[in-house]
């Protein structure tokens, strides 16, 4: 019944051997100071990598102002470089695959985690709802400091370096966090974005940052070894465009003139980002309204299952899943689903912050049946 999702998948420059995909999942436990990821972490991928599997990233920091929580891992320190490299090593000596997931959180952040500083954003607007501060506690979003027109080279730049740190760390390609309601997305959408030079107003000048990210990223990778995530229907952290269709399908036309390996889009039934039991009935699947535009690798993600995301393939509405919340719970997920085993619930409590409890200790098939 899950067949479909073990087929072998060319990604760009790459071959899957199956299509279940780890999703990007902050923890939020990488070593402090210095935000490195280190030993609990490569136990934690090492545990959920497996033969010719994708593993996704957590998001990673461009640079110290793209942190918005506390203890999420960077990667733009030798440290963190070579943290990450330990992460890569044990992945790829059991066969899987690893993309770097590049975040920059824009106006999602706190001053207590940027040395004082406000965060920075496409424009002066804050969001809604409660910043995490350097010590994990909930305070409002600040309003953020609009970045100036002169300031985006450079942010784009940090992008690019980013890329460059990710192929060192061992990384067999990157993906471009434009999701969420973070940096990129906040340029994308008018309701972050009220600027009135070329990255702000029409459509297409909203669009213009993250398209020059995509391509600043592709000359370090090589477009065939860089995804994008998209979330057209995504309400977290106070994004919503009233009107997702026009501005993503001109996205998408115009990233796929780019020969990105994978475009992953995050569902509209699925628009809590994981972060709440969200499932809207009754809207279309995001390959209906998107996968005309785009002919490469289609990755979904959102409130999928072993099954639905076998019956997605099967149909043709997409060519992988990503799952989120059951690869924390269920670190062999791929051989669950491959023997349609039961799967381990997830404990909420424990997804950010705090130790192995919640990410090292759900147990694998064999340990769970004996
Ligand atoms: C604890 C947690 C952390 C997440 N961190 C990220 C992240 O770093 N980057 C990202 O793009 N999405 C992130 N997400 C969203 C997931 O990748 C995924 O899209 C979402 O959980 C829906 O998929 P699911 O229903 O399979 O969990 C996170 C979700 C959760 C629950």
């Amino acid at each position: 019944m899950t067949q479909a999702l073990f087929s072998p998948l060319k990604l760009g420059a790459l071959k899957l051997a199956h299509r279940v995909v780890m999703a990007p999942l902050t923890r939020m436990r990488a070593a402090r100071p210095g935000n490195v990821p280190h030993a609990l972490n490569v136990e934690y991928y090492r545990q959920r990598a497996s033969q010719g599997g994708l593993i996704i990233t957590e998001g990673a920091q461009i640079s110290p102002s793209g942190q918005g929580m506390p203890a999420t891992p960077g990667i733009h320190s030798e440290e963190q470089i070579a943290g990450w490299k330990d992460i890569t090593r044990a992945i790829h000596a059991k066969g899987g695959l690893a993309f770097l997931q590049l975040w920059h959180v824009g106006r999602i952040s706190h001053s207590s985690l940027l040395d004082g500083r406000l965060p920075v954003a496409p424009s002066a607007i804050a969001a809604p709802g409660n910043a995490f501060t350097a010590t994990f506690e909930r305070t409002p979003f600040e309003t953020p400091r609009a970045l100036e027109t002169e300031e985006i080279a450079a942010v784009i730049e940090e992008y690019a370096r980013a890329a460059l740190s990710a192929q060192r760390a061992g990384f067999d390609g990157v993906e471009i966090h434009a999701a969420n309601g973070y940096l990129l997305e906040q340029f994308l959408q008018s309701r972050s974005n009220q600027r009135s030079d070329e990255y702000g107003g029409s459509i297409e000048n909203r669009c213009r940052l993250v398209l020059e990210v995509a391509r600043a990223v592709s000359v370090v990778y090589g477009a065939n070894r860089v995804g994008i995530r998209l979330s057209p229907f995504g309400v977290a952290n106070g994004s919503g465009e009233d009107e997702p269709l026009p501005l993503y399908t001109h996205l998408i036309k115009r990233l796929a003139h780019l020969n990105l390996a994978y475009l992953h889009l995050i569902e509209p039934r699925a628009s809590g980002a994981g972060q709440a039991e969200v499932d809207h009935p009754n809207v279309p699947f995001a390959s209906k309204l998107f996968r005309p535009h785009w002919p490469n690798v289609l990755i979904v993600a959102g409130n999928y299952r072993p099954y639905t995301a076998a019956a997605a393939i099967a149909a043709g509405r997409a060519d992988a899943v990503a799952f989120g919340r059951l690869f924390i719970s269920n670190p062999d997920l791929p051989e669950r689903a491959r023997r349609g085993a039961d799967l381990n619930t997830y404990n909420r409590a424990t997804f950010y912050g705090g130790g192995a409890e919640g990410y090292l200790d759900y147990p694998a098939l064999e340990v769970s049946i004996q």
